[in-house]
């Protein structure tokens, strides 16, 4: 490790909080389209998107003109000031998901905290006790104190006290359970995602979110579908519950809709969002010109012809070749996801195989401790990824010959 390196570190360790454990020691540098570069200069693969942030990768030029435009002429108003590129951006949501309406926040954990507010908001008002909200084993829906308590892990409350009342957590996929907990009818609304990504990649069950679904609309329930990871491409529909023929009533984004920048969205129907009527919620910073301009590129893009083909064809290169090595690879034991938030489950701890394929010049993470996740960004070209897969397959073939 270089002098700099371990100044960064050093200077890492003094001023900043720990709460991410040691980092990854590297720092990039710069981007261009599915490439990275450290503090050294050398290039990496990014299989990883920053979290399935930077949708259209590095140095996308659409998304930096657009961008330097608006850094150009303003960037913050604030929320009592119209703001036509929160209009685009809505309009966009509004138009690929379902009609309705939009509020922008700042991020993923904020986004859930308005649809937490919202739903309880509509219960109450119909009951005064159905402001409970089900939520399932494994799920991941934030940091902040509602979005923590509808997460149904133990480990992210665990130090903090009692979390916020009204959460009930069920098994993931377990049909009967949500039967038999919904008939107390005090219920205000289901929270799940397609795709569990926290938890381990884990999709939710075809027939399982259909009944949900149903159970919903027969019991005012509403079923909020948290695409904060999944959202915008990611699945390789515009939305990942286009991929299981329901609508949620409720949709929430963040991640990848920015491409880098922080933004975060709650979208319902004009109906539901009257719920949070003037003076009930709102944000300094949510939807500020800039981040809803990098949202406006980001769905244009997304959802202009061609695109979202292209990325299946990427998908179904990432999983064919996967699942070859998968069957000659002990050491993996599923491949599993949709589009491109791929997880592979291994039969082992995952942060050393990180390392490793750091080391050789690929970005992949771990989740859920055996779970490697790859989610490179939406516009990844096919001899990347082959080239990718190739460091990933030399890696996983040491490790399995190991052992
Ligand atoms: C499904 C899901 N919901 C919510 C969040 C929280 O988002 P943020 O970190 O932007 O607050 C995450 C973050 O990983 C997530 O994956």
């Amino acid at each position: 490790m270089n002098n700099k390196l371990k100044e960064i570190i050093s200077d890492d360790n003094k001023y900043l909080f720990q709460n991410y454990g040691s980092r990854l020691a590297v720092e990039f540098k710069k981007g261009r389209k599915s490439f990275l570069y450290d503090q050294d200069n050398k290039k990496y693969i990014d299989f990883f998107s920053g979290i399935a942030v930077c949708t259209l990768g590095y140095n996308y030029p659409e998304l930096n003109k657009a961008l330097i435009r608006q850094v150009k002429s303003i960037l913050h108003t604030s929320n009592w000031f119209l703001n036509s590129n929160q209009t685009a951006a809505a309009e966009l949501i509004s138009l690929n998901s379902f009609p309705g309406k939009t509020l922008f926040v700042n991020s993923g954990t904020e986004a859930n905290e308005a649809a937490i507010k919202l739903a309880r908001k509509y219960g109450i008002s119909k009951n005064e006790e159905k402001y409970h909200i089900i939520s399932f084993s494994g799920s991941f829906h934030g940091r902040t104190f509602g979005a923590m308590s509808a997460t149904a892990q133990e480990k992210i409350h665990k130090g903090f006290g009692p979390v916020v009342p009204g959460f009930t957590y069920l098994p993931f996929n377990d049909i009967e359970a949500l039967k038999n907990e919904v008939k107390s009818g005090n219920y205000c609304a289901v929270i799940f995602e397609c795709i569990q990504g926290e938890g381990g990649i884990r999709p939710v069950d075809r027939q399982f979110i259909k009944e949900v679904h149903s159970i919903c609309n027969e019991n005012d329930i509403l079923l909020i579908a948290d695409e904060v990871q999944t959202g915008v491409g990611r699945t390789g529909k515009v939305f990942a519950f286009q991929n299981y023929e329901i609508t949620p009533d409720i949709l929430t984004l963040a991640k990848g809709l920015g491409a880098g920048l922080p933004i975060g969205a709650i979208h319902t129907t004009d109906r539901l969002s009257a719920v949070l009527s003037q003076g009930t919620h709102g944000t300094t910073f949510g939807g500020n010109h800039l981040s809803c301009k990098a949202a406006e590129i980001v769905l244009k893009t997304v959802t202009s012809e061609g695109f979202l083909d292209k990325l299946s064809e990427i998908s179904k290169l990432f999983f064919d070749e996967l699942n070859e090595m998968k069957k000659s690879l002990k050491i993996i034991r599923d491949v599993r996801g949709m589009g491109l938030h791929i997880g592979i489950e291994i039969d082992r701890d995952g942060l050393g195989i990180v390392k490793q394929a750091l080391a050789k010049g690929l970005v992949i993470n771990c989740t859920a401790g055996n779970v490697i996740r790859i989610m490179p960004p939406l516009n990844i070209d096919k001899k990347t990824v082959i080239k990718g897969l190739k460091i990933f397959k030399e890696l996983l073939m040491e490790q399995n010959n190991e052992n």
